[in-house]
């Protein structure tokens, strides 16, 4: 079983297993990420194998600094600008690859882009003394929910790998916001942690949304982040036996026989639906109910994200699909 080490004396052991080419389970302000040393393919091998994705779908290289981000991609003025405007934080920005950046192509799946973003809080620290880029897909196996506390990761890939880093429940809960520089344009490739609002303030202009092209982001495929129960969306009224999940102050006709009850937000504040989203799916998932009903959540601001990601847990499950 994982060791479970706190973030106040996880780094030496941390730094230990990823310069021997290993997969550490670490915090980041989004949710758990599985990291493996970037440009090592024995260490970005491990990640696909301890999450058992059916396919190698590219992963996101963290960075710790804007040098090390410019020595593995190329930034375009807009991407730049969105760079410096919310990194470190919840954003992911697909670029051209530097030419001989030494990342291993198994990250990238081949592409000649990357997806890159600079996490906060103990991340960050540890790849700035590791000195190269983290590869890092959610910590959670493939299909699974993403997980936000350690407890979570131990509980999933805990028999596969060695060490999870708690830094305790991640602040926002919900995957970074992916955008892909498209000639003179960004496109929302993924919502996320980060409001397209607030990238489309940032930059002045609105993001292309929808119809990419290629592969791009194969983790947004449907029946992703499936839960074992299945899950009914805009419920108005709960069924017999059904878990119930709620957002702010109105509840579901019959909601008191719900199987189990948890409300993402009784002050329907999206933010703290956001960092409730996966723990609770899961907590309702636990009851044993067949079928988890889920009150409207708007979709303003990060609602966009939280409904992408309750939809994708909606969708009739295929287990044929590759997931991240
Ligand atoms: O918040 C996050 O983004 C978390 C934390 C750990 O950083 N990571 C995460 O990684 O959600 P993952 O692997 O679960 O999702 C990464 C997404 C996938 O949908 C993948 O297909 C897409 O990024 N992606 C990676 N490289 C890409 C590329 N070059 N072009 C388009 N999409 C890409
Ligand atoms: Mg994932």
């Amino acid at each position: 079983m994982a060791e479970i080490l706190a973030v106040g004396e996880a780094l030496e052991r941390a730094l230990a297993l990823l310069r021997g080419g290993d997969v550490v389970a670490i915090p980041t302000e989004t949710v758990y990420g599985l990291a493996g040393d970037a440009t090592n393919g024995i260490g970005v091998a491990r990640i696909f194998e301890a999450k058992g994705r059916p396919r190698f779908n590219p992963l996101i290289a963290h960075v710790a600094d804007m040098a090390m981000a410019e020595r593995i991609a190329l930034f375009d003025p807009l991407s730049k600008k969105l760079a410096l405007a919310f990194w470190p934080g919840p954003l992911t920005l697909v670029l051209p690859q530097r030419p001989g950046n030494g990342i291993h192509p198994l990250v990238t799946a081949g592409l000649d882009t990357i997806a890159s973003r600079m996490p906060r809080g103990f991340g960050g620290d540890l790849i700035a003394r590791l000195g190269r880029p983290l590869a890092a897909p959610s910590a959670n196996s493939s299909g699974k929910i993403s997980a936000t506390t350690a407890q979570a990761v131990a509980g999933d890939l805990g028999a596969r790998i060695k060490l999870v880093v708690d830094g305790g429940a991640t602040p926002v809960g919900l995957e970074s916001t992916i955008v892909k520089a498209e000639g003179e344009r960004l496109r929302l490739l993924r919502p996320g942690g980060i409001a397209a609002e607030d990238i489309e303030a940032a930059i002045g202009m609105k993001l292309l949304r929808g119809g990419a092209t290629g592969v791009e982001a194969p983790g947004m495929l449907a029946s992703h982040y499936a839960p074992g129960a299945a899950m009914r969306l805009n419920a108005g009224t709960v069924g017999e036996g059904e878990a119930l999940l709620g957002f702010g102050s109105r509840r579901a006709e019959g909601w008191r026989r719900a199987a189990a009850f948890l409300n993402l937000s009784e002050a329907a504040d999206l933010r703290e639906a956001a960092s409730n989203l996966f723990a609770y799916m899961q907590d309702l998932d636990r009851s044993g109910a067949r079928t988890i009903a889920v009150e409207p959540v708007p979709f303003d601001g990060l609602g966009e994200a939280i409904n992408d990601r309750l939809s994708r847990a909606a969708a009739p499950r295929d287990n044929t699909q590759p997931a991240t």
